[in-house]
């Protein structure tokens, strides 16, 4: 089985967030399972040049964006084994971010269509394009319009993944033509609500549609989660499917990893204090051993659930012996809540505004509890890396948070759960913890079954294989 792992990002080229890690992570692991999995992704200026330097050049092609003929470079590169295409066009992609340009639509349909087009010149026939997010919803789109009727194009199947459903890439009807190439015929595919809606275009022309937790595929459904799409995944959920994420167990492992003060492992963990004791030195917060630590790694936005944290935290730090190590950017009112917090107690919060993912390995290694109280997360990453370093989450009851993180109340879970979006809930579900953190005894036969909970790719990567064979026999 053949499959085209096509994505705007993958760790370690180029990475803003989850979808970087999973790109980066997931088809190792199917290639540990003997699917030919290459992946193809944008060749962005900040890809790092020690990783341009091993790039190999294949050749370049011209790819039609509408009426324009534009130029892509085919880049190939190995990582853990796998082949990845990165495709250069200086126009679209030399530009210091990855999203958010007002040219976007068009730099994402040049790079959907340059996935088909590449195809001849690679050598690569895949039995199942899988696409990612907005920014290669064209693609299904593309083979369903325009590709499928070529001979070589035929059997090519389509698996499109919402790794997040609040971001849809929605645009004027004008770029139809102009941008997208495409004619009134097919305006209806991506119409949504007046407009085009690129994931609503995937979601009709992919064979199938997974998304990244069981839980949000459910959630999807319903408006409070959706995003506006829910009527459209309604009439479509025999095609929709939710497959946890894993992690590249190997990046983040307690045992080997070089970017944390000291190893451990799950057998003999007696060095995670020394990973404490150097984080709370790092973050300016007294050494003290006893003392729980909370750690928190997020972009400080809304749908993280900052406003709970808001409401009850300085009511936290002021009654209760615990610290707290931040590290984030994000809205201005969240950065600037935690750093009054920390002029108001340096000697209990340490915060870091920024994106420092070494610092970030030290909070997971070093802290004893993580706090993520979402309000929505399609599957989050963060909870499953702080299980992998023996740090036990709270989290609330949301999407893969609700997947992966099962409450301790009955004594045989991994972490502490909240069920409503509710700041008493957080608050009583924070001093459930610190309570039990108490007892150390107990505390640490939670902290082993939060190091022991399964986080790798393993059972995930074998879902992703039932569904391409799936999809290989729709008709
Ligand atoms: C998005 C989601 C996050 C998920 C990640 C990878 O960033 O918001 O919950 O873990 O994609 O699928």
């Amino acid at each position: 089985m053949k499959v085209l792992y096509a994505v705007s990002e993958a760790r370690p080229f180029a990475a803003s967030g989850g979808l970087a890690d999973v790109a980066g992570s997931l088809p190792q692991a199917l290639r540990k399972r003997l699917i030919g999995c290459r992946v193809v992704m944008p060749l962005y200026e900040s890809v790092p040049k020690e990783l341009r330097d091993k790039m190999k050049f294949i050749t370049h092609i011209i790819v039609p964006v509408a009426w324009r003929s534009q130029y892509c470079g085919i880049y190939e590169a190995k990582h853990g084994g796998v082949i990845y295409y990165l495709l250069d066009n200086q126009y679209y992609f030399k530009r210091d971010n990855y999203y958010a340009y007002y040219d976007d639509a068009e730099r994402f349909a040049f790079f959907s269509r340059a996935v088909l087009e590449i195809l001849p010149h690679i050598g690569f026939f895949p039995d199942v394009i899988h696409c990612n997010d907005w920014q290669t919803a064209l693609t299904p789109v593309y083979q369903t319009c325009i590709y499928s009727q070529r001979e070589e194009y035929q059997h090519i199947k389509t698996l499109f993944t919402i790794h997040n459903i609040q971001y849809q890439g929605v645009y004027g009807r004008e770029i139809l033509h102009d941008v997208l190439g495409l004619s009134d015929e097919h305006y209806s595919l991506l119409e949504y609500d007046g407009a085009i809606n690129l994931m609503k275009g995937g979601i009709e022309c992919a064979n199938m549609v997974t998304t990244v937790s069981p839980t949000y595929a459910k959630e999807i459904l319903d408006p409070w989660y959706s995003h506006g799409l829910d009527s459209i995944l309604v009439q479509r959920e025999w095609k929709l499917k939710g497959i946890l994420n894993g992690i590249d167990t190997e990046y983040y492992n307690p045992e080997t990893d070089t970017e944390i003060a000291a190893n451990y492992s799950a057998l003999s963990p007696e060095n995670k204090k020394l990973c404490k004791a150097a984080l709370q030195k790092e973050m300016g917060l007294p050494e003290t051993e006893d003392t729980p630590l909370i750690g928190i790694v997020s972009r400080l936005v809304g749908h993280k659930g900052f406003d709970l944290v808001k409401a009850v935290l300085e009511e936290i730090l002021e009654k209760e012996n615990v610290q707290l190590a931040v590290l984030g950017s994000g809205e201005g009112q969240y950065e600037g809540f935690f750093k009054e917090m920390h002029e108001k107690y340096p000697e209990k919060l340490g915060v870091y505004i920024g994106f420092n993912p070494a610092l970030a390995k030290r909070i997971y290694a070093g802290a004893d509890i993580f706090l993520m109280p979402s309000k929505s997360e399609p599957c989050g990453l963060a909870q499953m890396v702080a299980l992998r370093y023996g740090t036990v989450p709270i989290v609330r009851a949301t999407g893969g948070l609700k997947d992966s993180i099962f409450d301790n109340k009955g004594g045989d879970g991994n972490g502490f759960v909240f069920e409503n979006y509710n700041a008493e809930e957080l608050k009583e579900t924070i001093y459930r913890a610190l309570q039990l953190y108490k007892d150390q005894k107990e505390w640490r036969a939670l902290r082993t079954r939060a190091f022991e909970s399964d986080c790798s790719w393993g059972k995930s990567a074998n879902e992703y294989i039932k569904v391409y064979k799936q999809v290989i026999k729709q008709v």
